[in-house]
Protein backbone atom coordinates (compact mmCIF):
# COMPACT_ATOMS: atom_id res chain seq x y z
CA UNK A 1 0.00 0.00 0.00
CA UNK A 2 1.03 3.45 -0.71
CA UNK A 3 1.19 6.60 1.90
CA UNK A 4 -1.12 8.29 -0.83
CA UNK A 5 -3.42 5.24 -0.83
CA UNK A 6 -3.09 5.09 3.18
CA UNK A 7 -4.05 8.66 3.59
CA UNK A 8 -7.03 8.80 1.41
CA UNK A 9 -8.42 5.58 2.74
CA UNK A 10 -8.00 6.34 6.27
CA UNK A 11 -11.11 7.10 8.02
CA UNK A 12 -12.05 7.15 11.39
CA UNK A 13 -13.83 3.63 12.79
CA UNK A 14 -16.57 3.63 15.35
CA UNK A 15 -17.84 0.23 14.99
CA UNK A 16 -15.35 -2.48 15.61
CA UNK A 17 -15.32 -6.44 15.52
CA UNK A 18 -14.22 -8.37 18.93
CA UNK A 19 -11.52 -9.88 17.48
CA UNK A 20 -8.15 -8.72 18.62
CA UNK A 21 -5.32 -7.84 16.49
CA UNK A 22 -2.18 -10.26 17.28
CA UNK A 23 0.08 -8.35 19.45
CA UNK A 24 2.84 -9.12 16.92
CA UNK A 25 1.42 -6.98 14.81
CA UNK A 26 0.67 -4.21 17.22
CA UNK A 27 4.00 -4.47 18.14
CA UNK A 28 5.45 -3.80 14.81
CA UNK A 29 3.64 -0.81 13.79
CA UNK A 30 4.26 1.07 17.43
CA UNK A 31 8.35 -0.24 16.53
CA UNK A 32 7.86 1.46 12.97
CA UNK A 33 6.04 4.90 14.04
CA UNK A 34 8.54 5.19 16.64
CA UNK A 35 11.04 6.32 13.55
CA UNK A 36 8.84 9.61 13.74
CA UNK A 37 10.36 13.15 13.51
CA UNK A 38 10.92 15.01 16.62
CA UNK A 39 11.48 18.14 17.97
CA UNK A 40 15.43 17.98 18.80
CA UNK A 41 14.72 14.22 18.46
CA UNK A 42 12.99 13.97 22.18
CA UNK A 43 10.75 11.71 21.14
CA UNK A 44 8.54 12.88 23.82
CA UNK A 45 5.48 10.35 22.81
CA UNK A 46 4.05 7.09 24.88
CA UNK A 47 1.73 4.82 24.09
CA UNK A 48 0.20 2.99 26.50
CA UNK A 49 -1.48 -0.11 24.84
CA UNK A 50 -5.04 -1.59 26.53
CA UNK A 51 -6.41 -4.94 25.95
CA UNK A 52 -8.12 -7.63 27.22
CA UNK A 53 -9.56 -8.05 30.34
CA UNK A 54 -7.50 -5.07 31.27
CA UNK A 55 -9.37 -3.00 28.84
CA UNK A 56 -13.03 -4.56 30.39
CA UNK A 57 -11.94 -3.57 33.93
CA UNK A 58 -10.78 0.00 32.24
CA UNK A 59 -13.98 0.40 31.06
CA UNK A 60 -16.14 -0.49 33.75
CA UNK A 61 -13.56 2.11 35.85
CA UNK A 62 -14.18 5.06 33.99
CA UNK A 63 -17.90 4.10 33.70
CA UNK A 64 -18.08 4.11 37.28
CA UNK A 65 -16.53 7.62 37.41
CA UNK A 66 -19.09 8.75 35.36
CA UNK A 67 -22.25 7.22 36.75
CA UNK A 68 -20.45 8.96 39.88
CA UNK A 69 -20.71 12.58 38.37
CA UNK A 70 -17.18 13.29 37.84
CA UNK A 71 -16.84 15.65 35.33
CA UNK A 72 -14.23 15.48 32.43
CA UNK A 73 -10.56 16.67 33.98
CA UNK A 74 -8.06 15.94 31.13
CA UNK A 75 -4.71 17.33 31.97
CA UNK A 76 -4.31 19.78 28.79
CA UNK A 77 -7.45 21.37 27.84
CA UNK A 78 -9.41 19.32 24.99
CA UNK A 79 -9.12 20.82 21.50
CA UNK A 80 -12.81 20.90 21.49
CA UNK A 81 -13.29 23.70 24.24
CA UNK A 82 -13.42 27.26 23.38
CA UNK A 83 -13.86 27.03 19.33
CA UNK A 84 -14.77 30.12 17.81
CA UNK A 85 -15.80 31.14 14.23
CA UNK A 86 -15.02 28.84 11.45
CA UNK A 87 -13.79 26.31 13.70
CA UNK A 88 -16.43 26.45 15.56
CA UNK A 89 -18.63 25.53 12.65
CA UNK A 90 -16.65 22.95 11.02
CA UNK A 91 -16.79 21.08 14.61
CA UNK A 92 -20.92 21.83 14.53
CA UNK A 93 -20.65 20.32 10.60
CA UNK A 94 -18.47 17.57 11.82
CA UNK A 95 -20.91 16.83 15.32
CA UNK A 96 -24.60 16.86 12.31
CA UNK A 97 -22.35 14.99 9.90
CA UNK A 98 -22.36 11.77 13.11
CA UNK A 99 -25.83 12.32 14.06
CA UNK A 100 -27.10 12.46 10.58
CA UNK A 101 -25.19 9.44 9.74
CA UNK A 102 -26.72 7.79 12.50
CA UNK A 103 -30.00 9.16 12.51
CA UNK A 104 -30.60 11.44 15.56
CA UNK A 105 -32.06 14.62 14.76
CA UNK A 106 -30.41 17.87 16.73
CA UNK A 107 -32.54 18.15 19.41
CA UNK A 108 -32.68 14.98 20.75
CA UNK A 109 -30.61 15.25 23.32
CA UNK A 110 -30.68 11.68 25.05
CA UNK A 111 -29.53 10.02 22.08
CA UNK A 112 -26.79 11.55 21.52
CA UNK A 113 -25.64 11.76 25.09
CA UNK A 114 -26.10 7.87 24.20
CA UNK A 115 -23.39 8.43 21.40
CA UNK A 116 -21.25 10.08 23.41
CA UNK A 117 -20.76 7.89 25.81
CA UNK A 118 -19.71 5.23 23.47
CA UNK A 119 -16.31 6.78 23.27
CA UNK A 120 -15.70 5.56 26.91
CA UNK A 121 -16.52 1.89 25.49
CA UNK A 122 -13.74 2.59 23.09
CA UNK A 123 -16.74 1.80 20.24
CA UNK A 124 -16.37 -1.93 21.16
CA UNK A 125 -12.58 -1.92 19.77
CA UNK A 126 -10.62 -4.68 21.16
CA UNK A 127 -7.72 -2.12 21.72
CA UNK A 128 -7.24 1.33 23.71
CA UNK A 129 -4.49 2.97 24.05
CA UNK A 130 -3.31 6.22 25.83
CA UNK A 131 -1.37 8.60 24.47
CA UNK A 132 1.12 10.83 26.41
CA UNK A 133 3.67 13.51 27.47
CA UNK A 134 5.64 14.73 29.98
CA UNK A 135 2.90 17.01 31.66
CA UNK A 136 5.75 19.85 31.55
CA UNK A 137 5.79 20.04 28.18
CA UNK A 138 3.97 22.47 25.83
CA UNK A 139 1.90 22.20 22.91
CA UNK A 140 4.64 22.51 20.63
CA UNK A 141 5.62 19.28 21.70
CA UNK A 142 2.17 18.03 21.03
CA UNK A 143 3.13 17.98 17.22
CA UNK A 144 5.75 15.09 17.72
CA UNK A 145 2.49 13.22 19.17
CA UNK A 146 0.32 14.45 16.09
CA UNK A 147 3.35 13.00 13.89
CA UNK A 148 3.34 9.81 15.62
CA UNK A 149 -0.12 9.10 15.96
CA UNK A 150 -0.99 9.68 12.46
CA UNK A 151 2.37 7.51 11.55
CA UNK A 152 0.40 4.37 13.83
CA UNK A 153 -2.89 5.29 11.93
CA UNK A 154 -1.45 5.29 8.81
CA UNK A 155 0.79 1.64 9.47
CA UNK A 156 -2.19 0.07 10.91
CA UNK A 157 -4.31 0.58 7.79
CA UNK A 158 -1.87 -0.86 5.85
CA UNK A 159 -2.51 -3.53 7.71
CA UNK A 160 -6.30 -3.54 7.82
CA UNK A 161 -6.79 -2.53 11.22
CA UNK A 162 -9.04 0.55 11.50
CA UNK A 163 -8.66 3.02 14.30
CA UNK A 164 -10.54 6.28 15.97
CA UNK A 165 -8.35 9.08 18.25
CA UNK A 166 -10.13 10.30 20.82
CA UNK A 167 -9.81 13.35 22.39
CA UNK A 168 -12.38 11.84 24.66
CA UNK A 169 -10.15 9.21 26.39
CA UNK A 170 -7.95 11.99 27.72
CA UNK A 171 -10.79 13.02 30.28
CA UNK A 172 -11.12 10.37 33.12
CA UNK A 173 -7.09 10.02 33.52
CA UNK A 174 -7.49 8.31 36.92
CA UNK A 175 -8.68 5.01 35.94
CA UNK A 176 -6.42 4.95 33.10
CA UNK A 177 -3.63 5.55 34.84
CA UNK A 178 -4.37 3.06 37.68
CA UNK A 179 -4.91 0.44 34.57
CA UNK A 180 -2.72 1.26 31.93
CA UNK A 181 1.28 1.77 32.20
CA UNK A 182 1.49 5.16 31.90
CA UNK A 183 4.80 7.03 32.84
CA UNK A 184 5.12 8.91 36.08
CA UNK A 185 5.11 12.36 35.21
CA UNK A 186 3.53 11.68 32.14
CA UNK A 187 0.59 13.39 31.12
CA UNK A 188 -2.53 12.03 28.68
CA UNK A 189 -2.89 13.79 25.27
CA UNK A 190 -5.38 11.99 23.55
CA UNK A 191 -6.44 7.83 23.17
CA UNK A 192 -6.87 5.27 20.41
CA UNK A 193 -9.27 2.53 19.55
CA UNK A 194 -8.60 0.29 17.59
CA UNK A 195 -9.32 -3.21 15.98
CA UNK A 196 -10.91 -4.60 13.49
CA UNK A 197 -13.61 -2.67 11.42
CA UNK A 198 -17.13 -4.15 11.99
CA UNK A 199 -17.87 -3.45 8.18
CA UNK A 200 -22.08 -2.38 7.63
CA UNK A 201 -22.21 -1.22 10.81
CA UNK A 202 -23.94 2.30 10.61
CA UNK A 203 -21.74 4.47 12.50
CA UNK A 204 -18.78 3.42 10.19
CA UNK A 205 -20.74 5.21 7.35
CA UNK A 206 -19.72 8.75 8.09
CA UNK A 207 -17.62 10.57 6.21
CA UNK A 208 -16.25 14.16 6.53
CA UNK A 209 -15.55 16.63 4.27
CA UNK A 210 -12.40 18.39 4.15
CA UNK A 211 -11.62 22.00 3.14
CA UNK A 212 -10.03 22.43 -0.28
CA UNK A 213 -6.20 23.20 -1.09
CA UNK A 214 -7.02 26.75 -1.22
CA UNK A 215 -8.06 27.60 1.99
CA UNK A 216 -5.31 24.92 4.00
CA UNK A 217 -2.05 26.70 1.87
CA UNK A 218 -1.08 29.79 0.50
CA UNK A 219 2.00 29.93 -2.31
CA UNK A 220 4.08 33.14 -2.57
CA UNK A 221 6.82 33.56 -4.78
C1 LIG B 1 -6.83 14.54 18.23
C2 LIG B 1 -8.15 13.96 17.79
C3 LIG B 1 -9.16 13.80 18.73
C4 LIG B 1 -10.39 13.24 18.34
N1 LIG B 1 -11.35 12.98 19.30
C5 LIG B 1 -12.44 12.26 18.98
C6 LIG B 1 -13.33 11.83 19.99
O1 LIG B 1 -13.16 12.10 21.18
N2 LIG B 1 -14.40 11.08 19.62
C7 LIG B 1 -14.62 10.74 18.31
O2 LIG B 1 -15.60 10.04 18.05
N3 LIG B 1 -13.79 11.14 17.33
C8 LIG B 1 -12.70 11.88 17.63
N4 LIG B 1 -11.79 12.24 16.65
C9 LIG B 1 -12.04 11.85 15.25
C10 LIG B 1 -12.41 13.08 14.42
O3 LIG B 1 -13.75 13.43 14.63
C11 LIG B 1 -12.15 12.75 12.93
O4 LIG B 1 -10.77 12.49 12.75
C12 LIG B 1 -12.55 13.88 12.00
O5 LIG B 1 -13.92 14.14 12.09
C13 LIG B 1 -12.20 13.53 10.55
O6 LIG B 1 -12.84 12.34 10.19
P1 LIG B 1 -12.03 11.06 9.70
O7 LIG B 1 -11.02 10.69 10.75
O8 LIG B 1 -13.07 9.99 9.53
O9 LIG B 1 -11.35 11.42 8.42
C14 LIG B 1 -10.60 12.85 17.00
C15 LIG B 1 -9.57 13.04 16.06
C16 LIG B 1 -8.36 13.57 16.46
C17 LIG B 1 -7.26 13.73 15.42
Amino acid sequence: MHVTEAIKGRYSVRGFKPEPVPEDTIREVIEIARLAPSNSNTQPWHLAVVSGKARRKLQDAIFEEINSGTKPYPAFPPGGAGLKGVYKERQYACAYSYYGTMGIERDDKKARAELLMKNWEFFGAPHAGFLSMPETMNRANAIDLGIFLQSIMLLFAERGVSCCPQGALASYPGPVRKIASVPEGNAILCGLSFGYEDVGAQINDVRMVREPLETVASFTS
